[in-house]
């Protein structure tokens, strides 16, 4: 199984990436694709069309709900009834779809970030699923939290400006020094002006990620924003839709 995280400063596209990816990974459809938005906002499961579909959050309320109605019952079955069930719920278009919500509240956030990852821990141990896109949010937050615990390959996507270049190296600093056991980190420049893209494909580079190519800005998107539309909505020859199974290609060979 393949755990992919995606990474990067804010508004830099991993929600769209993401998104790009899955579909292109569905389109194939080699292996069960698990979604995992694991960012508050819940912008992934609008793009593929799973909005409103019940999240981590409110299952957690629920598992308190259920655990103090029926202490009969073993918190690990009541766990695992309702984890099932949050899979099903967003079940179509080839992938399941898992939305993390917003925490419990204000300030801790350690008993979410468990259930996330015994979430990883159980989805690992099946086959049920090839991949696990997990789209995070900005910045180096989830890596410190470690809530991206069993991600084994970090896509990171950039512009060519600065801040959002210092954000690859910061990236990896951060995840040595919480532990994590990230194995390859990939490169993806998106909304970037094609003279800039050397300086991305060399930063990548110099800091031993893979650089898998760059997706364009594609106006199609702005139409698929106007109209709620989703992913699976672009034309197949969208300019970001044909750049995403290169990129696909490229990622799978290693
Ligand atoms: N290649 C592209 N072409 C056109 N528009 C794009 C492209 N990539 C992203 N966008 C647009 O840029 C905006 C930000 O993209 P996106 O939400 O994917 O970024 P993000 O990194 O997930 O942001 P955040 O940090 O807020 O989670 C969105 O409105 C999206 O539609
Ligand atoms: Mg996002």
């Amino acid at each position: 199984m393949k755990i992919l995280g995606f990474f990067g400063k804010g508004g830099t596209g991993k929600t769209t990436l993401t998104a790009l990816i899955l579909r292109e990974l569905a389109r194939r459809g080699d292996g069960g694709i698990l979604a995992v938005d694991a960012d508050a906002n819940e912008c992934l499961a609008s793009l593929l069309g799973s909005g409103g579909t019940s999240n981590v959050s409110e299952m957690l309320q629920r598992y308190k709900r259920q655990r103090e109605e029926s202490p009969e019952l073993t918190g690990l079955d009541i766990f695992q009834n309702l984890f099932d069930s949050l899979l099903m719920e967003g079940e179509q278009e080839g992938y399941d779809m898992l939305i993390m919500g917003r925490g419990e509240g204000s300030g801790c956030f350690c008993a979410i970030n468990d259930l996330l990852q015994a979430v990883f821990e159980k989805t690992i141990e099946g086959d049920r699923y090839g991949y696990l896109l997990m789209d995070c949010e900005a910045g180096v937050e989830h890596i410190a939290r470690k809530t991206s615990g069993e991600i084994h390959d970090a896509i990171i996507v950039t512009d060519a400006s600065k801040v959002s270049l210092d954000t690859l190296r910061r990236i990896k600093d951060v995840a040595r020094e919480v532990g994590t056991r990230i194995e390859r980190y990939y490169v993806v420049a998106n909304k970037t002006r094609p003279d800039m893209l050397e300086k991305v494909e060399k930063t990548a580079k110099d800091l031993g990620f893979k650089y898998l190519g760059a997706i364009p800005e594609d106006p199609n998107f702005t139409e698929v924003a106007y109209q709620g539309k989703t992913v699976f909505d672009l034309p197949d020859d969208s300019p970001a839709v044909v750049a995403a199974k290169q990129i696909v290609d490229r990622l799978l060979e290693g």
